[in-house]
């Protein structure tokens, strides 16, 4: 079985164009086969971005996991922010670059699986995170992403509680300052920061 984290040359692409309206300004997005999210903006995604638009965020930002790119693009054409969007899957990576041009942002996108490849340290790292890949690599996921943050840098992340966000929170409070910034739907914004880095 295909997963949307999993590149696969054999998935036939059928492209679908959505558009959106946030913050008064229309974003239009190319999605796939094979990429999270097909033909439409994420609850969890769309919950997160409202959250952090309103913050009016400035500095740098990770997109980890970008996806076809809504959350990356979106706090570009926004907020004061210079972004690095990073994901494993080609597909997204292409229909991201496509995105950006279109929605007229400039953003740097590239293939890393996690922050291993990323030199930078961030002001802010938002994700969506790949709840499918098991517990232990979306845990391996967080812990180093947290790594790449700047002193009193902020990740934002949503879950869903059926997802195991109640566990998230216990299992990831000794590494990071946690805060539930949003509820709804089931679906949890959790702000993490280190008081260390
Ligand atoms: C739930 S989707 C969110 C996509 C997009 N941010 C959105 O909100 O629509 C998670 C994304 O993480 C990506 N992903 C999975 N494993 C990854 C890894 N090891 N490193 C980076 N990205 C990964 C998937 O390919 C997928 O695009």
């Amino acid at each position: 079985m295909e997963h949307y984290f999993t590149n696969s040359n054999n998935l036939k692409s059928e492209i679908k164009e959505f558009k959106v309206k946030l913050s008064d300004k229309e974003f239009t997005f190319k999605t796939d086969n094979g990429v999270f999210s097909k033909g439409e903006l994420d609850y969890g995604t769309y919950l997160l971005l409202t959250n952090v638009l309103k913050l009016n965020i400035k500095g740098n930002v990770l997109d980890l996991g970008c996806g076809y790119g809504a959350l990356g693009i979106v706090l570009a054409k926004l907020n004061d922010v210079k972004v690095t969007m990073i994901d494993v899957n080609k597909r997204a990576l292409h229909l991201t670059k496509m995105n950006a041009h279109n929605n007229e942002v400039q953003v740097q996108v590239f293939e890393s699986d996690g922050v291993s490849t990323i030199q930078d340290d961030f002001d802010y790292i938002v994700t969506n995170p790949p709840i499918r890949v098991g517990k232990i690599k979306l845990y391996e996921l967080i812990s180093d992403a947290l790594k790449c943050l700047k002193k009193n840098g902020e990740l934002f992340l949503v879950i869903r509680k059926e997802q195991g966000a109640k566990s998230f929170i216990n299992d990831f409070s000794e590494k990071a300052q946690i805060k539930i910034i949003d509820k709804n739907k089931g679906f949890y914004i959790l702000s993490l920061k280190v008081s260390t880095n």
